[in-house]
């Protein structure tokens, strides 16, 4: 079987040789016609954020008729000899010895004709979004950061484990789960009031995940340190730049961890994903800190330097109410802090990463730790600049009689646990895991303001058009 040999470009701009004969193929950014009957292509395949400069002269086959339909946003195909390349920030070009058109790209109607688009118009087009510099960089940084993520766990000897996305339990306990159901809705909203769950798909009303945590705790507890990474879901409605309805999580859950080896693990993942990046993506890391925000790897470096604070939540509110700072919300023991009193910490007074833990049990869920204090949990949250939390974590609880305690504090059933809690009947061992929001990481390290713009297909309230 003959394979076709289609280079990719950004393979040929790293190490093509003089004179080698390729093939690429990618989608037109510009196409500049010259006076003396040749044109220059910028040819864009995504590999990489360069262009490929080709240089197609009059004289090969199809020219006359082919040029013009090669506009911005069209496909080609391209055969030709690797050159050494006169003009500036390139070493190599490529001049075409066959042209083909795959897929026109009408100019009068397609939408990346012209550059610098606003992200608010780019966010109506995310099927099309991909292929500007912005979003191809977000991609393969996105890309970069999840092998990263495998890579942490798996050369620590961490099982990959895949929870399930449809679970009857409400792990954050929350109440913020989008509804399962094969149930004729239209229908019972007209002739009963009551909804028989016994008739529905799984006998009982399901949900889909706010997180893997649960489930992987049965795991870590049976194999050992093991992660769960996959789509969660939040029906919470939340109009910020740091929320979505769908979003990615990696959970690592480890037995025998306490909550400062869970911390240590914290620190390290999040090091570790900021240098893979830095290594592995350093065009797109530039583009990003040129055109997106001036400071993104000032503080990566900054991130990547410096041992995190570590701080218990009483001391933080402390901090906080004797700050000086005006704060649209008062900070108070016992409430949740708000992003700004986050982003003061952390970006402000620290200047670096702060790891908040031992956090009131009553503004956090039944599985965490309790404290001999009886009033905080061993929960902890990683703070970082311009994002606030990008990683929630805790020890979890496992006395058998102190979650049971818990869980009918939150005002739960312990029946519909009866499996989690039996964890704690039969070799019982103290465990430890954190979630980190993977759109999260791709703000913190891209630079990009918005969560809508690092996730694909961004799910927000009202918003689920693709
Ligand atoms: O703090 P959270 O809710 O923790 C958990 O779900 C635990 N079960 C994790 C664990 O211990 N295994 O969420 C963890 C992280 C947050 O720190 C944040 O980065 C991200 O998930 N996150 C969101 N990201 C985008 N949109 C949302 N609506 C998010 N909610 C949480
Ligand atoms: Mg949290």
């Amino acid at each position: 079987m003959t394979q076709i040999k289609l280079t990719r470009i950004a393979a040929l701009l790293k190490d093509a040789e003089f004179e080698k004969s390729v093939t690429v193929k990618g989608w037109v950014r510009t196409r500049r016609d010259s006076k003396n009957g040749f044109s220059f292509i910028e040819l864009n395949d995504g590999s990489c954020m360069k262009n490929l400069q080709v240089i197609v002269d009059g004289d090969i086959p199809a020219y006359a008729e082919t040029i013009k339909s090669v506009t911005t946003g069209a496909s080609v195909s391209i055969e030709g000899t690797v050159k050494e390349s006169p003009g500036k920030g390139q070493r190599i070009e490529v001049h075409a010895t066959t042209l083909q058109l795959i897929g026109k790209a009408d100019p009068a109607s397609f939408p990346l004709q012209k550059k610098g688009h606003s992200f608010e118009f780019l966010r109506e087009i995310a099927h099309l979004r991909p292929r500007t510099n912005s979003f191809g960089a977000v991609a393969r940084v996105r890309n970069c950061i999840s092998r990263s993520i495998h890579n942490f766990f798996q050369s620590r000897g961490f099982l990959y484990v895949n929870t399930p996305i449809i679970t009857t339990s409400d792990c954050e306990g929350a109440g913020e789960m989008f509804q399962v159901t094969t149930l004729d809705l239209a229908r019972l909203a007209k002739v009963q009031t009551e909804i028989d769950w016994k008739q529905d798909f799984f006998g009982k009303p399901a949900a889909l995940t706010v997180s893997g945590q649960l489930e992987a705790e049965t795991y870590a507890t049976s194999v050992g340190d093991c992660y769960t990474f996959g789509p969660t879901f939040r029906a919470e409605n939340s109009n910020t730049t740091r929320h979505l309805a769908e979003f990615w999580m990696v959970e690592p859950e480890m037995p025998f961890y306490e909550l400062t080896d869970n911390m240590d693990l914290a620190e390290s993942f999040v090091k570790t994903i900021i240098g893979d990046v830095l290594d592995q993506c350093p065009e797109d890391m530039e583009f990003f800190n040129k055109r997106i925000d001036k400071t993104v790897l000032e503080t990566l470096d900054n991130i990547r330097n410096n041992e995190f604070i570590r701080l218990p939540y009483t001391e933080a509110v402390e901090l906080l109410q004797n700050s000086g700072h005006k704060f649209d919300y008062p900070v108070e023991w016992g409430h949740d802090l708000q992003s700004e009193h986050e982003r003061f910490l952390t970006e402000e007074h620290f200047k670096q990463p702060v790891i908040l833990f031992d956090y009131p049990r009553t503004i956090k869920p039944f599985y965490m730790r309790c404290n001999d204090d009886g009033k905080t949990v061993r929960a902890m949250d990683v703070l970082v600049p311009r994002i606030g939390e990008i990683i929630g974590g805790s020890q979890r609880e496992e006395r058998l009689d102190v979650l049971l305690q818990r869980i009918e504090e939150c005002g739960m059933n312990p029946e519909d646990y009866w499996w989690y809690t039996e964890l704690r009947k039969f070799g019982s061992v103290p465990h430890s895991g954190f979630g980190l929001g993977l759109e999260r990481a791709v703000q913190l390290i891209t630079g990009m303001a918005n969560i809508r713009d690092v996730i694909p297909f961004p799910r927000t309230p009202g918003h689920a058009e693709f």
